[in-house]
């Protein structure tokens, strides 16, 4: 297991590759366990995660790692919306694991996702985040996203209500064609 003692040099942020399945996953379920950040409380099932990712590889959705010898210790994606009228429009979600927070690793991975939505075509790229998430509503801020609005009590963790602020960024001269 690596730790974020090692050079944060050292993570390569690369695309997102089936070779990294089953480390994305224990990457999302250390986060997801922390019921602070994401909205799983823990990975779904290796399987899900598996179909997900082999999905977004084959529909070209934008999905980066942050790599420390070949283990996934960072994820960003952005996931396209289905319907024809919503396919202009991606959904980013993100996360690291705690020892490589707070060294600028989040702007490195966001913008490599970003800069790929970019060329992909993608005209709105939006999110959800917790309102007490000051560090991802900072970095958010600082790439580009404006907020939208608030959603009271949109989410419940452990009988807490909390807030979730709705992000985007649109761009139309992204648009294809
Ligand atoms: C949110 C997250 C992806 C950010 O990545 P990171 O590598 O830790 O963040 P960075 O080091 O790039 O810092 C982001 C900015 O937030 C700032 N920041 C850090 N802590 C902060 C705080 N408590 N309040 C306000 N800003 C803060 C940093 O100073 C930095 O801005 P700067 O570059 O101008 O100094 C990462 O912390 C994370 O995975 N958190 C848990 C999961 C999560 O929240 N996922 C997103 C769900 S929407």
């Amino acid at each position: 297991m690596v730790d974020g003692r090692s050079d944060i040099q050292t993570v390569a942020i690369v695309p997102l590759a089936p070779g990294h399945i089953e480390s994305f996953h224990h990457a999302l379920d250390v986060v997801s366990r922390e019921r602070k950040y994401l909205s799983f409380l823990e990975a779904p099932p290796l399987d899900q995660a598996r179909q997900f990712v082999v999905d977004r590889i084959a529909r070209g959705d934008p999905g980066y790692v942050a790599a420390c010898s070949g283990e996934v210790v960072g994820w960003c994606d952005i996931t396209r919306h289905d319907r024809p009228i919503h396919a202009h429009r991606g959904t980013l979600g993100m996360g690291i694991v705690p020892s490589y927070r707070g060294r600028g690793l989040g702007l490195r991975l966001i913008n490599a996702t970003l800069t790929q939505a970019r060329k992909a075509g993608f005209v709105r790229v939006e999110l959800s985040v917790h309102a007490d998430n000051a560090r991802a509503i900072a970095l958010y801020d600082k790439v580009g996203f404006v907020r939208e609005g608030v959603q009271s009590d949109a989410i419940c963790i452990d009988g807490q209500y909390g807030d979730t602020i709705m992000m985007a960024i649109v761009e139309r001269e992204n648009a294809a064609g």
